[in-house]
């Protein structure tokens, strides 16, 4: 913080042509975008992090930080501004945030609450067993009902095969539990993730949804957002 203070004072005075804090501030990892990207390499703080023995109640404190975003008991937005982390599996939050801190999923919003000066791998791992362990009403955002049955046969033909039957998704293999979630979020990544702008992506979720039209998409993630209610 110390650091950042005295550059930006430097910056704002003229001393830096441009912002060197920036550089520093903003990483970047290459992603799906380029050749010869590997998804969930398992090497760095990630590992670490998986390793490492979280506490629930570590967690829930330092997890105060993150309230004015994700809300209390992370239950998110339902303008889909901010994803529920409640009941994710541990193994998903902890790889979501080691890839905002390396750059390879960009979230400038968040980084400097979730980076470096802010987070240890110990809190990772902490936080993310009590995140797991907060339940997940189902009032969550869902979508207008419309497309329900074309959602549930897209859902099922595509998707169930890694997110499971009702969304559960699978821990150990990293496909993030997507019950409970909110609507909008659930769009926005769906289309985040189709064009290739999520550079954190499973190619073959890319390869599965990529044929999809925007309105192919509503429909799924209305009917993935009704999960949490059955
Ligand atoms: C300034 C607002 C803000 C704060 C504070 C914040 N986040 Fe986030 N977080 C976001 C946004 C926005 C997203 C969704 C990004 C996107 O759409 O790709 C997000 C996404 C996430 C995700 C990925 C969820 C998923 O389903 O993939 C995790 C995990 C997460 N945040 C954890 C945290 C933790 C832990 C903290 C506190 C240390 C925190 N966030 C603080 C804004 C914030
Ligand atoms: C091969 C397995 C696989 C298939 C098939 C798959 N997904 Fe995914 N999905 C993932 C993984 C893995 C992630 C997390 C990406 C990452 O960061 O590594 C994800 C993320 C998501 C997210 C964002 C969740 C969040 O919390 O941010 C949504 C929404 C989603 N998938 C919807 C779908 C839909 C809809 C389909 C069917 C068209 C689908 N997925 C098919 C593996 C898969």
């Amino acid at each position: 913080m110390k650091k950042m203070t005295t550059l930006m004072a430097l910056a704002f005075t003229g001393a830096l042509s441009t912002p060197l804090w920036a550089a520093d501030a903003v990483p970047h990892e290459a992603g799906i975008e380029s050749e010869g990207y590997v998804w969930n390499k398992m090497e760095g703080e990630k590992l670490e992090a998986l390793k490492a023995r979280g506490d629930a109640l570590r967690g829930e404190i330092a997890f105060e930080i993150c309230q004015g975003c994700h809300r209390k008991g992370a239950l998110g937005r339902d303008d889909g501004t901010y994803p529920r982390l409640a009941g994710q599996h541990a193994s998903v939050l902890i790889k979501q945030m080691t890839d905002v801190r390396a750059g390879r999923r960009d979230n400038p919003k968040m980084l400097p609450f979730a980076g470096h000066d802010a987070l240890s791998v110990q809190d990772i791992a902490d936080i993310s067993v009590y995140l797991r362990s907060l339940p997940s009403p189902a009032d969550n955002g869902k979508g207008d009902g419309k497309a329900l049955t074309k959602g549930k046969q897209l859902y099922d033909k595509d998707c169930a095969t890694c997110h499971a039957d009702n969304g559960e998704g699978d821990g150990p293999k990293f496909y993030p539990r997507v019950s409970g979630q909110h609507y909008k979020y659930l769009l926005r990544e769906a289309v985040a993730i189709r064009d290739g702008a999520r550079r954190n992506a499973n190619p073959m979720m890319v390869k599965a949804i990529k044929k999809y039209s925007d309105q192919d998409l509503e429909a799924l993630s209305d009917y993935i957002s009704r999960f949490a209610s059955k």
